[in-house]
């Protein structure tokens, strides 16, 4: 189905300028140097992430300015300015220090939304160490593989969480200290062997810190994302990445000082850190974080109460808020919002159309990866919105559908979408994993893994993965490691783990299992398994549905045939099936 362009007001009738007014304009003139020096790196000879995105603003008339206005589970309220931030971060560095962390080590963080998970990662960047942030909804596997990979020094955690940490410390030996924020109960923690009571260290820690000056080519955080085979891969950025966040945060989110920003992702999600502290951050932004989750008051209540102006969120949150209907927005006050956003995951152009009826704007769909750092392609305030379509490559960004061979492919063709290399905030490499990161260019181009296709008016619209990997409420998920999972429950004799269609999430995780002889089939052990791989992995990555099978369609070479899998589920053509071993 055709959706129908929609008009955006023109730049000279709005009241507000876009700092994008002329697409092609910028991208005739755009250049990565004159971004570098709206920064302090291009005249310090050094560049650091904590420094540009805090303490620039916190040595400057925005000192004072709120940074961060926090919102707790239980409605508790905080506020940070710039220079408090700037203070509690050093004060964290000189802790991590103390406790002999150093530049290149790895800090891992895993807490809820909480301000201190923020002060500890711009702590970490302080000293030149690598941060490593997870998601707090992760499981015992899920933390012990990536803690394991990066060989992390110290993690950061609280009480709660913590009890993972004690599970799976003793497969971890480079793992020396536990920091532990016990936000809610601050006197009643007892530190154990290797542990820290954050508040401790904070109260002695000085206020003052010097920088450690990186080259913009050190590294900075890491993201752990999935493929199609193998554990997680830690996609591992340089400082440089700031150039790209800042830039694109700037035209794309199109920053105003006197905005107020909201980032729905959490930043265990590289949507969180790149958006949710660095763009906003270096732009000298106030950002609302929100510690509660997902019910459409209390989001619309979020948008209210702090009056947000620019809010930018994920295609499986739009659904959700499109199920719960139209009538509980008018229950609050929405007339804050200048401009709306989507990452992760294809964005219906249904939810396009729904939005500009019920907020009065589109939201703006933007594509990229962990890999890329930063926005790659996004609609931009200035242009009319083509429901359906990503949008057009930022200026100073290449993209391109080329076929398998490197080659470029016509307007209107379906391809694999790739970027040319040297953009500022292209990771650094996959963590151990040099060959992996190499695989990833053919012919001078960043190879993304999504297939695309460009229109004839330069916009480019999604068209699914070149590969296995389950996209689910905007995460990708390696089927093997939910096959790794599975396999370890003791009825299991081979899994394999597919995506299938969702109306909200995009895709749910199914898996199919093969039991081992002596295993009966029947509902009680389906459960069994599922709670089984519900305790090992994320809540995002569990299989929601199990299906017994007798056995798995296998290639001659023993690879589990996940494609055919899919094609059955979804009653479509089975394709080649020649490599297909013989029962
Ligand atoms: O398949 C694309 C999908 O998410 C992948 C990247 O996931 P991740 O590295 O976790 O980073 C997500 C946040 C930046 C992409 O390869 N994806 C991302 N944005 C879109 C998308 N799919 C369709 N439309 C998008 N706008």
């Amino acid at each position: 189905m055709e959706y129908e362009i929609i008009r955006k007001s023109r730049v000279d009738e709005s009241d507000v300028k876009p700092n994008l007014p002329d697409y092609e304009k910028m991208r005739s003139e755009f250049s990565w140097d004159s971004v570098r020096r709206e920064l302090d790196g291009f005249e310090n000879g050094w560049l650091n992430m904590a420094h540009e995105s805090i303490d620039r603003h916190a040595n400057s008339a925005l000192k004072d300015k709120p940074a961060l206005l926090w919102e707790g589970k239980g409605g508790e309220e905080e506020s940070y300015t710039f220079s408090e931030l700037k203070a509690l971060s050093n004060k964290f560095a000189n802790a991590l220090c103390g406790m002999g962390i150093k530049k290149g080590d790895r800090a891992f963080i895993f807490l809820d939304r909480i301000p201190e998970l923020y002060v500890s990662l711009f702590g970490i960047l302080k000293i030149g160490a690598i941060a490593g942030p997870l998601f707090s909804a992760f499981g015992n596997d899920a933390v012990k593989d990536r803690m394991f990979d990066s060989g992390a020094k110290v993690i950061i955690t609280n009480p709660k969480l913590k009890k993972v940490v004690d599970n799976i410390k003793g497969d971890l030996p480079e793992l020396k200290h536990t920091i532990v924020i016990n936000k809610n109960n601050r006197d009643d923690f007892k530190p154990g062997d290797g542990e820290t009571c954050y508040y401790s260290v904070m109260e002695n820690a000085s206020e003052e810190f010097d920088i450690v000056k990186t080259d913009e080519e050190d590294l900075s955080i890491m993201h752990y994302t999935s493929g199609t085979t193998g554990k997680p891969k830690g996609a591992t950025h340089a400082h440089r990445a700031i150039i790209g966040q800042y830039a694109t945060a700037k035209y794309i989110l199109d920053f105003k000082q006197d905005d107020i920003y909201w980032c729905t992702a959490d930043p265990g999600w590289v949507t969180g850190t790149s958006y949710g502290m660095f763009g906003p951050w270096s732009n000298g932004i106030t950002q609302v974080i929100f510690e509660g989750g997902f019910t459409a008051k209390n989001w619309y209540g979020v948008i209210e109460k702090y009056k947000a102006t620019i809010w930018y969120t994920a295609p499986t949150a739009i659904r959700m808020l499109m199920k719960a209907g139209d009538a509980i927005i008018k229950n609050y006050d929405m007339s804050s919002l200048r401009e709306i956003y989507s990452v992760g995951e294809p964005l219906n152009p249904e939810a396009v159309v729904w939005s500009n009826k019920v907020f009065g704007m589109p939201f703006h769909d933007t594509w990229w990866q962990t890999e890329t750092g930063c926005m790659m392609i996004a609609n931009y305030p200035s242009m009319d919105v083509k429901p359906g379509s990503m949008g057009k490559p930022f200026p100073g960004i290449n993209a391109g559908i080329i076929d398998d061979d490197g080659k470029d492919v016509e307007d209107g063709v379906e391809g694999n979408l790739a970027i040319k290399p040297g953009w500022p905030s292209m990771f650094k490499t996959y963590w151990k994993n040099e060959d992996l990161y190499n695989s990833r260019f053919k012919n001078g181009w960043y190879i993304t893994g999504d297939r695309a296709k460009r229109d004839v008016d330069g916009r480019y619209t999604f068209i699914g993965r070149a590969d296995d990997v389950i996209i689910s409420s905007g995460h990708l998920i390696g089927p093997f490691e939910v096959e790794s999972v599975l396999i370890e429950h003791p009825a299991v004799a081979e899994a394999a783990a597919i995506g299938k269609p969702d109306k909200i999430a995009t895709e749910i995780v199914k898996a199919f299992v093969a039991l081992k002889d002596g295993y009966e089939m029947s509902e009680k052990l389906n459960r069994e398994i599922a709670q089984f791989a519900r305790k090992k992995l994320s809540a995002f990555a569990r299989p929601r549905e199990i299906e017994f099978v007798d056995s798995l369609p296998k290639t001659r070479s023993g690879k589990i045939m996940r494609r055919l899998l899919k094609a059955r589920e979804l009653g479509l053509p089975e394709g080649d099936t020649s490599t297909l071993e013989d029962d």
